[in-house]
């Protein structure tokens, strides 16, 4: 029989890619996902509509327990990937307690109806390099101490306490990935790569004429997507659980991204970006870079995208969006 895998986040960017690489490995797909989206198909589920026939939707909120617990007994999965949280560290600054409501509680919804209905059932938890904040070395590992510095980070410490907790205290099969920043076509347009790819496009369309950014200098580990949602399921085919940095091993800051998206473009971009301190974040995480030695050695997993072909594969997809032709991206078909 094939193996019964639930997504929460499924309409996300990481659900998305992670339903399309468990439908090809032939597992039943199900997806926990807000009640409005199934509502709304046409504007929230953009990111899965070519995959709408082959995957089972169920309604559900992380902030209700009863919700989760209802999918859980319908779906009793034998993998669960917990991706689903408000994910927008800046938004984080914004509404602290609905941040931390919905990525704490709603972890501990998911655990515990987990243990409670499918105790044998494989568990996956979508930790971060925010965890990290200010970081206390380079590069950071499994055992670099954690210093969070947004309402987010703090979430993902909790949701990763807890995910341990419940592997040590009830046995339960519980993985995190420590993922670090991935990016692509189908990135959320509040990022900062994708509001960079998506406002060069508009302006090439004569749609638009600035980009306005916050803080250029901090440092991001950028990968690709697709690439890391393979990590995690390699996570769960594991005997043991256990947690795992996910990461390139290279740091590149705003600023070089700007200009690699730019000259794609073949603009200057000193003539469209402008500097607004309103985005900078009350507290910044400067610089971020991880080691992946372990996911490699243990996981066989590394990254197999450039910074420089992501970016020209996002730069494309948004131009292609609005019918701009840019002439070279060097970058691979959108995935
Ligand atoms: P995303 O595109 O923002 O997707 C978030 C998903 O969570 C969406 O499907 C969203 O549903 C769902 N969600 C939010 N609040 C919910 C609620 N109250 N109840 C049910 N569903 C809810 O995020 P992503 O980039 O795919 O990231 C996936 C996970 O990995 C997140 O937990 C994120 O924090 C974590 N992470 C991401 C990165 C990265 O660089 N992408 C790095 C490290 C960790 P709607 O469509 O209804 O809004
Ligand atoms: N969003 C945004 N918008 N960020 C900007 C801007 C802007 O206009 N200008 C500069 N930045 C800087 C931010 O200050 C931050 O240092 C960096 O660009 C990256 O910001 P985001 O793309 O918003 O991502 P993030 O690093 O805060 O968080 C992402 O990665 C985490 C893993 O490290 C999210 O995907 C999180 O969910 C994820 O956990």
């Amino acid at each position: 029989m094939n193996r019964r895998a639930l997504i929460t986040g499924i309409t996300g960017q990481d659900g998305s890619y992670l339903a399309e690489l468990l439908l090809a490995k032939g597992y039943e797909v199900h997806g926990l996902v807000r009640r409005v989206a199934l509502e709304d198909p046409g504007h929230r589920l953009t990111r899965i509509q070519s995959i709408l026939d082959r995957v089972h939707l169920h309604a559900g909120s992380l902030e209700s327990f009863p919700s989760v617990h209802q999918v859980f007994r319908t779906v009793e999965p034998d993998e669960c990937y917990h991706l689903a949280a408000q994910s927008f560290v800046s938004y984080s600054f914004d509404d602290e307690f609905s941040t931390l409501n919905t990525n704490i509680n709603g972890t501990h919804h998911v655990l515990a109806v987990l243990k409670d209905v499918v105790p044998k059932c494989r568990f996956y938890f979508a930790g971060s390099s925010e965890m990290f904040g200010k970081v206390e070395e380079m590069p950071q590992t499994e055992r670099t101490r954690f210093h969070p510095r947004s309402a987010y980070g703090i979430s993902k410490v909790a949701g990763f306490e807890l995910a341990r907790n419940y592997r040590e205290a009830y046995g339960i099969h519980a993985s995190s990935g420590i993922l670090f920043n991935h990016e692509s076509p189908r990135r959320g347009y509040e990022f900062v790569t994708r509001k960079i790819t998506s406002g060069i496009a508009r302006i090439l369309a004569g749609k638009g004429h600035e980009l306005r950014l916050g803080n250029l200098e901090a440092r991001r580990d950028w990968g690709h997507a697709a690439d890391y949602v393979d990590a995690m399921w390699r996570m769960l085919q594991q005997d043991e659980p256990d947690d795992y940095v996910v990461a390139t091993g290279e740091t590149h800051s705003v600023q070089e991204f700007v200009e690699l998206a730019f000259g794609y473009a073949k603009l200057d971009y000193r003539k469209y970006v402008t500097i607004d301190p309103q985005l900078y974040r009350p507290a910044e995480v400067d610089v971020l870079v991880g080691n992946p030695d372990k996911a490699r050695a243990r996981l066989g997993w590394s990254s197999q995208t450039t910074l420089k072909s992501l970016a020209g594969e996002m730069l494309k997809a948004d131009c292609d969006a609005l019918g701009v032709v840019v002439a070279e991206t060097s970058g691979a078909a959108p995935r």
